[in-house]
């Protein structure tokens, strides 16, 4: 290249003819520019979060209770179970990690977290990330310290310790927001806004790579503005229960969210509860599929240490999570609803449609004839339907398919070419 660039400038200054040396000269400027453009791009470049974030977090089970040893035993049995090979890499550290900062204003953790170096160390040695949690108040939602005032000095703490995904949410802030602009509402979303793009050039400036959620609870809409705080994700929602009234609730206030999603910036309907609480195993199996329509972050929050078959059969299901994680991105929306039947599409990289049928009421469903509305699903004729769940080929069914839901059972096609 160097020796190309070299004759290129010879035959400028040599060059007798002036129709010659502009050849010359042009040439020479292209060759700039691809050499230039050859310097700065990595050689392989990648978005953080391309694909909704997978992982666990501590909350939903152990809430304020979680140690160091239980996030070292959840990387374990994340491994052994099979859910790091299903794609769950995220091991993360909700609230209550935190302890206090000292005279330089640097935080430490608390006695149930001894080494967070050490820690990250060891959820990377098992091919894991490791995640953590802070809030830009003063105070998280459980009363620890939160990151107001000391953003760079957090963000540039977390990439020491190799931290590679932060949650920020918003609780402490929210009296900050109400002391500084009080009844002016377009005042406290502007300082909300301005908390999270404050941490998200924190985080830009460690140079690390974090994937940025925020959890401020789907406030102000945020899915208009939070790729625009580098968000990669984002709440949309209050938080989530282990229990169905919930997870039906949840799922049906996703409805014309869909189009905010897409690679490296997702709507997040809160963790899952599969595996938690009482869900039978068709609300499992219903939340999980839910979920995946939705293009969710598929964080586990269930107590690892007492998997199930059925549980990680669930979690694990290759067929679902390739749902989630289809490349094209595209968030599911509702197409259809009768009563509490209701009928979820979206479409997939290779062409395919998924679609959901679900069973949101409290009665037996047993094929009363509700048409699949496979056009307005963008189904094309002769696409061959497979059956996640019951792991059935189905062949090109049509729109007047038979099935039978059971209350809050879920139908989960995959239709392909
Ligand atoms: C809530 C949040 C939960 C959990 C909790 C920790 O605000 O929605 O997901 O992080 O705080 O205190």
């Amino acid at each position: 290249m160097y020796a190309f660039l070299r004759s290129l400038t010879t035959l400028i200054l040599r060059s007798q003819k002036n129709s010659m040396r502009r050849i010359a000269f042009a040439l020479l400027a292209s060759a700039l520019s691809l050499f230039a453009v050859a310097q700065t791009k990595p050689a392989a470049q990648t978005t953080l979060a391309a694909t909704p974030p997978m992982g666990w977090n501590s909350w939903n089970w152990f809430a304020g209770k979680v140690t160091q040893d239980d996030v070292k035993s959840a990387a374990d049995l994340i491994v052994s179970s099979g859910m790091r090979d299903a794609g769950y890499v995220y091991v993360n550290i909700d609230d209550t990690w935190e302890g206090k900062r000292d005279a330089n204003g640097v935080l430490h953790t608390n006695e149930k977290f001894p080494d967070m170096k050490a820690l990250a160390d060891y959820v990377h040695s098992k091919g894991l990330k490791l995640g953590i949690y802070s809030s830009p108040g003063d105070q998280t939602c459980a009363k620890y310290e939160g990151s107001l005032g000391h953003e760079q000095q957090d963000a540039d703490l977390y990439a020491s310790w190799g931290i590679d995904y932060l949650k920020y949410d918003l609780c402490g802030f929210g009296k900050e927001m109400k002391a500084k602009a009080p009844d002016d509402k377009l005042k406290q979303n502007q300082m909300m806004h301005d908390a999270y793009e404050k941490m998200h050039q924190a985080i830009l400036k460690t140079g690390r790579p974090i994937v940025y959620s925020l959890c401020q609870y789907g406030f102000d809409s945020v899915w208009q503005w939070g790729p625009s705080v580098g968000a990669n994700l984002w709440r949309t929602t209050g938080d989530v229960q282990a229990n169905w009234a919930s997870i039906a609730l949840i799922a049906k206030t996703q409805i014309g969210l869909g189009k905010y999603a897409g690679p490296g910036h997702w709507n997040d309907p809160d963790m899952l509860e599969v595996g938690n609480g009482k869900l039978t195993p068709d609300e499992n199996r219903a939340h999980m599929g839910m979920w995946a329509m939705l293009a969710a972050p598929l964080l586990a929050g269930n107590n690892l240490t007492q998997l199930t078959p059925e549980v990680t059969g669930i979690l694990t299901n290759r067929e679902v999570v390739a749902i989630d994680q289809d490349k094209l991105g595209k968030q599911a929306e509702r197409i259809y609803q009768e009563g509490p039947i209701e009928i979820w599409s979206r479409p997939l990289a290779d062409g395919g449609v998924a679609l959901a049928v679900i069973n949101f009421g409290e009665d037996e469903n047993f094929a009363r004839g509700i048409s699949l509305h496979l056009k307005e699903a963008g189904v094309k004729p002769g696409m061959k339907a497979h059956d996640i769940w019951n792991a059935k080929d189905l062949g090109a069914i049509k729109d007047d398919y038979k099935y039978s839901l059971k209350r809050h059972q879920m139908l989960l096609l995959r239709f392909s070419k």
